[in-house]
C-alpha cells in the first residue's frame, strides 16, 4: 500500500460519513462473531453527525489514499465540563491492508492532542478483551485497565 494522508472528515458528505460510520459499526465482527449489525443505528449515527452543531464534540480524522478514498478513522468525543471534561473515544478503525504501519498510535497522538486542546483531563476508552492488539496499543500509550463489562446472552 502507497502513501496514505491525514485529514479532516469531510462533514459535508453523506458517502464519507457512511463509511466511517459503517467501518464503526462492522468492527466488533473481528472479535465477536455474534455482533448484530443495526442498519437503523447506523442511519441514525449518519444524520446525526449531518447535522451542522455535531462539529462541536465530534472530532473525527480520517486517513485517506492518493484518491482520497477513506480507508480508516479515529472518532472522538468530548463530554462532561470543567475538571470533569473528558474525550471519548468513539471508534479507532484501520482497514486490513493499512494495519502495522503504526498510523493507529499517529491518530491517536492527533486525538489525544485535540483532546487536550479542549480542555480535557482525562480520556476514556472501552475495548473488548478479545481485542488484544487494542489492548496493547492503549498500554503502550499510557492507557490503564479499569471496569470491566460483563455481559450474559438470555436466548
Ligand atoms: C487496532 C487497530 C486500530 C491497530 O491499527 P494499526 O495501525 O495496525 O496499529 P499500529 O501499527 O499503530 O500499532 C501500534 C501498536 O498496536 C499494537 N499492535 C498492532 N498490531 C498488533 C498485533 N497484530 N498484535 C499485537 N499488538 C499489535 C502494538 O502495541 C503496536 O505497537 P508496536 O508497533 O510498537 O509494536 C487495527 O488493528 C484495527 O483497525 N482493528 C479493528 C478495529 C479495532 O479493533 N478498533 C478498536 C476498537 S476499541
Amino acid at each position: 500500500m502507497s502513501a496514505v494522508r491525514f485529514r479532516p472528515l469531510n462533514r459535508k458528505s453523506r458517502a464519507e460519513i457512511a463509511r466511517v460510520v459503517t467501518d464503526y459499526e462492522r468492527s466488533p465482527l473481528e472479535w465477536d462473531p455474534a455482533h448484530v449489525i443495526e442498519d437503523l443505528r447506523i442511519e441514525q449515527s449518519i444524520e446525526g453527525l449531518l447535522k451542522p452543531d455535531a462539529d462541536r464534540r465530534n472530532w473525527i480524522e480520517v486517513v485517506c489514499d492518493e484518491s482520497g478514498s477513506v480507508l480508516g478513522h479515529h472518532w472522538l468525543r468530548i463530554e462532561g465540563e470543567g475538571e470533569y471534561r473528558f474525550a471519548t473515544i468513539v471508534s479507532l478503525y484501520l482497514a486490513p491492508a493499512l494495519r502495522g504501519r503504526g498510523l493507529a498510535r499517529r491518530l491517536k497522538e492527533h486525538g489525544e492532542a485535540w483532546a487536550r486542546e479542549q480542555g480535557a483531563t482525562q480520556i476514556k476508552t472501552t475495548v473488548h478483551l478479545k481485542n488484544p492488539r487494542m489492548l496493547a496499543l492503549n498500554e503502550a500509550m499510557g492507557f490503564e485497565r479499569g471496569m470491566v463489562l460483563m455481559s450474559k446472552r438470555l436466548g
